[in-house]
């Protein structure tokens, strides 16, 4: 808009009269403004410099005196650049660059501060952005509903993108304290975080709670691409996962004392689900862990340290039972170390490897290494023949009974420690005895305790 409006003075004719004679005008004057003529432009709470000294003519030329017609001196984009030196940063306002600068203010006066047309911290910015009113949205941000939007924009120009007055995520953590990791306990943070805080939240609304962009896992699979495939792809699935909430069961958005931002221990988080019996896809009963745990005070080495994912993958596995790795499913399996890379993680697959079991495995009749009897065969006993992997009432892990057949029939071990060995009387043979001491003088004390450093 070049060379500006033409403008129509209302006043009664006879304006000149009224003004001491040393003061008559030639073009527009100050006496533009009396008791009948535009006295509403002065009666404004904030009443603009040159208005308040009645300098109409700085803005305004009359162009036709008989008509009473006034024009704006020069170019109308630069009326107001004229007396104000407006230095710029990088990023400018569209209307700003335009010159449109009454888009915002008043050139005369207004009952806002700096003459704006409305309350900056209300309607201002939506008189042009009704696309940001916002209201159809679930959830929009506190600030945005009131319309307060110079707390993040600024109005003329700004060093940063999309006109903010900081970063996003100081500016964000300006107002949310709350999200900032404290060092000294929250040695875990999410990348994005540390980042900025768009990749998941919309600065104004959203129609998921907490102005989420969606909800997990749509969210968290936005940048974990590779997740999705695997979960996609899998033979067995997490319930956990395709729950209501999915992700963030079992992880914080934002940072953690734990690694891999959970939100609570292993135990923990997987306990709160598992204290009750359920239903696998598949029909199958799944046992009530913490019942179990309770009942089963003997717990293995790494639930005692609080941890259920050192066997188990939390999310997604091509295993039976989410197993990270190889655990042979039946009584019987021809013996080949890769089935049990499971247990062969954490203890010494030495133990089951020779037939001399001196510094092998606690296991043994003299030197006879009886894991390597039992299952290092063609029809060999798995591990689960003898041992449960969670926790037991009995030494060593030793079960009470094992479900044999496909019947399920309890087979019972009827396991007893001794001194130097133990013995047992199950379904499957004759009640036997072992004693490591057969061998002395080739037994050093508390070897092959089996465990991997
Ligand atoms: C700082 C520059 C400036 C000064 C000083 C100024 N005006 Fe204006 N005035 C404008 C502009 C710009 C417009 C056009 C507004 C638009 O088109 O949005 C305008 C419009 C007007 C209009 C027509 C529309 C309306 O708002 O009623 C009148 C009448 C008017 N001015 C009178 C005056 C009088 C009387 C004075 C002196 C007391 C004065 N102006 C001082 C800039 C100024
Ligand atoms: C003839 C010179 C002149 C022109 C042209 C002019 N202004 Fe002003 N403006 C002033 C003066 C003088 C003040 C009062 C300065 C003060 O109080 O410190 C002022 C004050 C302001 C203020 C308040 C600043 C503050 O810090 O309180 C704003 C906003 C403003 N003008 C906007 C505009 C806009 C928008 C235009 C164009 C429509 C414009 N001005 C045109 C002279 C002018
Ligand atoms: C999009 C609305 C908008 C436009 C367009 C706009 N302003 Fe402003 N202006 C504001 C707001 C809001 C403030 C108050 C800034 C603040 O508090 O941070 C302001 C403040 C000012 C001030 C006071 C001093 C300062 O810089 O803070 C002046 C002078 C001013 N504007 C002049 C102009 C001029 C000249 C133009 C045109 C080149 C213009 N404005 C265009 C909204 C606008
Ligand atoms: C006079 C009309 C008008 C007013 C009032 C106005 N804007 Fe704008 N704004 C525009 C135009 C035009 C654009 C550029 C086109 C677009 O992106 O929609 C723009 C763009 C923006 C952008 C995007 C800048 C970018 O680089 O992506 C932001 C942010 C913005 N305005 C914030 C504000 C805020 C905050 C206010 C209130 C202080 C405001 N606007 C008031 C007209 C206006
Ligand atoms: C809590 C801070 C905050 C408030 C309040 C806020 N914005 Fe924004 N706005 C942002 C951020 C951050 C971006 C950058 C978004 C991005 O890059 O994804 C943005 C971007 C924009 C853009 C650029 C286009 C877009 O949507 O990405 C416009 C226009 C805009 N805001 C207008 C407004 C208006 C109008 C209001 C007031 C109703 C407002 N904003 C209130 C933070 C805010
Ligand atoms: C000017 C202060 C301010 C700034 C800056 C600000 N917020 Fe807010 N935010 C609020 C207020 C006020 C609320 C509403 C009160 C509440 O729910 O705690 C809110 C609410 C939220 C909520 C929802 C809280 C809930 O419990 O549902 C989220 C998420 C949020 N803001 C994220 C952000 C992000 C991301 C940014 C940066 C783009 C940001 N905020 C910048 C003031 C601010
Ligand atoms: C990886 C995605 C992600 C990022 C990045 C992210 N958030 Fe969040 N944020 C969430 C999720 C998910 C929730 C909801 C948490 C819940 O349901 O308990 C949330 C909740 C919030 C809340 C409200 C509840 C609370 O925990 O206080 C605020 C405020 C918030 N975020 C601010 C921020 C700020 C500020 C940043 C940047 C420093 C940020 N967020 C970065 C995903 C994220
Ligand atoms: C904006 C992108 C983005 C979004 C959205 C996102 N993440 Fe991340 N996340 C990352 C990046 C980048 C890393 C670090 C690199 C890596 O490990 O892949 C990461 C790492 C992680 C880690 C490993 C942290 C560690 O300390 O080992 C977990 C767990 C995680 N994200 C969970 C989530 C969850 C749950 C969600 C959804 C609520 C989510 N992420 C959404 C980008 C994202
Ligand atoms: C049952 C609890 C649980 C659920 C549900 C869950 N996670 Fe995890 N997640 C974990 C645990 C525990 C770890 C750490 C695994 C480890 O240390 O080996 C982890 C690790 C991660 C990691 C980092 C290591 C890796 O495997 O890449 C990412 C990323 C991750 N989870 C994202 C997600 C996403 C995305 C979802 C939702 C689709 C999700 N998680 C659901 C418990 C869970
Ligand atoms: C030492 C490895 C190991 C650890 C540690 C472990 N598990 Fe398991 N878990 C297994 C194996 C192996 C199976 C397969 C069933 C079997 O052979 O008894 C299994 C099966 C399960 C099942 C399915 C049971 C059923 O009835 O089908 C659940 C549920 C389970 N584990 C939960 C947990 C929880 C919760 C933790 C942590 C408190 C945990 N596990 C720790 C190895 C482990
Ligand atoms: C939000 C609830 C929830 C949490 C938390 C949870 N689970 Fe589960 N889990 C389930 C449900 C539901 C099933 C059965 C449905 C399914 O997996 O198809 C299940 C099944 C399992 C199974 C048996 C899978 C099969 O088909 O044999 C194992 C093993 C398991 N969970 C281990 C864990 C471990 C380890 C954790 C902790 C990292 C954990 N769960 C945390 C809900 C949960
Ligand atoms: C994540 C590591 C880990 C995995 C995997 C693991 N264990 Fe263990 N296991 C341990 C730890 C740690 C101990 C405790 C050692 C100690 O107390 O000295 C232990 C102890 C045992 C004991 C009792 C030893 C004793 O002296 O009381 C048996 C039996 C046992 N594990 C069998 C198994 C079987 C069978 C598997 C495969 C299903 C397996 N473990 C997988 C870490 C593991
Ligand atoms: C026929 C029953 C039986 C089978 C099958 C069996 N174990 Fe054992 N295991 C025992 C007995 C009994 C002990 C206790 C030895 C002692 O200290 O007196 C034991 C002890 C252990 C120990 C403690 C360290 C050691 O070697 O003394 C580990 C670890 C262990 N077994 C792991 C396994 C693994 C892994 C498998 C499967 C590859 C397995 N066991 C198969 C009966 C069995």
């Amino acid at each position: 808009m070049i060379g500006g409006a033409i403008l129509t003075c209302v006043c009664a004719a006879g304006l000149p009269e009224l003004l001491p004679s040393q003061d008559k005008p030639t073009g527009p004057v100050e006496s533009c403004v009396t008791a009948e003529c535009h006295t509403g432009i002065v009666q404004r709470r904030i009443v603009h410099g040159p208005v308040a000294q009645r300098k109409c003519a700085a803005c305004h030329v009359e162009t036709d005196a008989a008509e009473h017609r006034f024009a704006i001196p020069g170019e109308r984009r630069e009326l107001c650049t004229t007396c104000h030196a407006m230095s710029h940063r990088t990023y400018l306002h569209e209307p700003v660059r335009q010159g449109n600068c009454t888009g915002c203010h008043d050139p005369h006066g207004s009952e806002h501060a700096l003459m704006l047309v409305a309350d900056p911290t209300r309607g201002l910015c939506l008189g042009c952005h009704h696309e940001n009113e916002d209201a159809s949205r679930a959830f929009v941000h506190g600030p945005v509903a009131t319309g307060a939007c110079i707390l993040c924009h600024e109005a003329h120009s700004s060093w940063q993108p999309a006109l903010l007055t900081e970063p996003p995520r100081t500016l964000c953590l300006g107002c949310h304290d709350e999200v900032r990791p404290d060092p000294r306990r929250d040695r875990h943070v999410h990348a994005p975080v540390a980042d900025d805080c768009l990749g998941c939240h919309d600065a104004h609304a959203s129609d998921v709670r907490h102005q989420l962009h969606e909800a997990a896992p749509g969210l968290c699979y936005r940048c974990h691409d590779a997740m999705r495939e695997q979960i996609a792809e899998a033979r067995l699935v997490h319930g956990a996962v395709t729950a209501d909430g999915g992700c963030s069961t079992c992880h914080r958005p934002h940072f953690s004392a734990l690694p891999a931002l959970r939100s609570r221990t292993d135990a923990e988080l997987c306990l709160d689900c598992h204290d009750k019996p359920m239903t696998a896809a598949d029909g199958r009963r799944i046992t009530n862990m913490r019942q179990h745990l309770d009942e089963h005070p003997d717990h293995h080495g790494p639930i005692r340290e609080g941890s259920c994912v050192g066997c188990h993958l939390p999310h997604a596995s091509e295993a039976p039972n989410l197993l990270r790795l190889a655990y042979p499913p039946d009584f019987y399996a021809p013996y080949d170390a890769a089935r049990y890379t499971l247990c062969f993680e954490c203890h010494i697959p030495a133990m089951v490897q020779s037939q001399q079991g001196t510094g092998a495995t606690r296991f043994r009749d003299g030197d006879l290494n009886l894991h390597w009897l039992h299952v290092n065969k063609k029809k060999g006993r798995t591990c689960r023949a003898c041992h449960e992997v969670h926790a037991s009432k009995n030494p060593f892990h030793m079960r009470d009974a094992v479900p044999f057949g496909t019947q399920g029939w309890l087979l019972e071990i009827r396991y007893e420690k001794s001194p130097d060995g133990g013995s047992c009387t199950p379904g499957c043979h004759a009640a036997k005895s072992y004693d490591r001491t057969l061998v002395p003088e080739t037994d050093a004390p508390g070897d092959g305790a089996g465990s991997r450093p």
